[in-house]
């Protein structure tokens, strides 16, 4: 850490100066999460912040559709992104044409769209989800089929929890989680017993079946910290183990970790840059941050 100590401080100095605010989502490295972030949490808690936060500056440390849906619920503020590189195969995977075809295939259907996805395509979906509230969202659309769009393994896995709505998906998928395959965790299991396993939402069913626990990034932080297991292995980005591990020394993080590589193209050099420059600032068309900011707020609304 002490190598990153002039970047920390460089940036806290600056951060200060311009009277900016860093949001960091949990998969940021622990330099980025515990040195300079403002406010750290999962893909709700980043939204609801944002709606929130008093500073004319925003620098989004996460991936390029955080920082479009912090733009899209304060248009008046600055959103800067420290590398327009950092994508997300989610939010690749689908376009506004994908949401109309998928009314087409199921007319009157309520689209559910995860975060993970662009302005143009929150825009054109009727409520926005994340893997926190997924299942709420769908169970509070009032028809029986409900469309989820781009990840088809949260839809999938929503739909176990909501059985009563039928659940149609879009074909998208992460390539953090996509990866585990439930030989992993059984293997893992049996090598290592006694290991408590917890997985993301975005993992395969037949993955979330073998973890003790499935849960948004956050649910995944409160589970380990309410259950104190002696060992746990968690089925997701690398990062989150890394950022919770010296808070939680009773806690061993065994087994391996997928890193993304979107989330790890932010680092503090990048920051400091486009805080010094100015540069990366975030722009979303008006008309379309109108549409979009309509399934977010539809969807911070359910949420509370
Ligand atoms: P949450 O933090 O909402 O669980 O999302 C995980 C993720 O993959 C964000 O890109
Ligand atoms: Fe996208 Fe997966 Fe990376 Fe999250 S972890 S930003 S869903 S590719």
């Amino acid at each position: 850490f002490a190598l990153y100590a002039p970047y920390i401080a460089a940036i806290n100095k600056l951060k200060k100066e311009r009277g900016a605010a860093i949001l960091a989502h949990n998969y940021m490295t622990p330099e980025i999460y515990h040195g300079i972030s403002d406010v750290a949490g999962d893909s709700l808690q980043l939204a609801i912040k944002a709606t929130e936060v008093e500073a004319d500056i925003i620098v989004q440390c996460g991936v390029h559709f955080m920082a479009e849906t912090s733009k899209i619920l304060n248009p008046s503020k600055t959103v800067l992104m420290p590398d327009m590189d950092a994508g997300c195969s989610l939010a690749e995977s689908i376009t506004a044409d994908g949401i109309a075809e998928m009314r087409a295939k199921y007319p009157g259907a309520p689209v559910v769209s995860y975060v993970n996805t662009t302005a143009e395509v929150k825009a054109a979906s009727d409520i926005c989800c994340t893997s926190s509230n997924a299942a709420q969202i769908v169970a509070a659309q009032e028809s029986d089929t409900v469309i989820m769009t781009p990840d088809q393994y949260l839809a999938q896995n929503v739909a176990k929890d909501v059985p009563q709505k039928r659940v149609v998906w879009w074909e998208g998928s992460c390539i953090v989680h996509e990866q585990y395959t439930p030989q992993d965790l059984r293997e893992f299991r049996e090598w290592n017993p006694g290991t408590r396993i917890i997985a993301h939402p975005e993992c395969p069913p037949d993955v979330v079946a073998e973890a003790d626990f499935s849960g948004s990034t956050s649910g995944i932080i409160k589970y380990v910290t309410d259950e104190l297991p002696e060992k746990a292995m968690l089925v997701t980005e690398c990062s989150m183990a890394s950022n919770i591990a010296d808070a939680l020394p009773q806690v061993d993080f065994v087994g391996p970790c997928n890193m993304c590589p979107y989330m790890k193209k932010i680092t503090l050099e990048k920051v400091l840059y486009s805080l010094h420059t100015m540069t990366g600032q975030v722009e979303v068309d008006a008309a379309v941050a109108e549409k979009a900011r309509l399934s977010v707020r539809r969807m911070i609304d359910l949420s509370k």
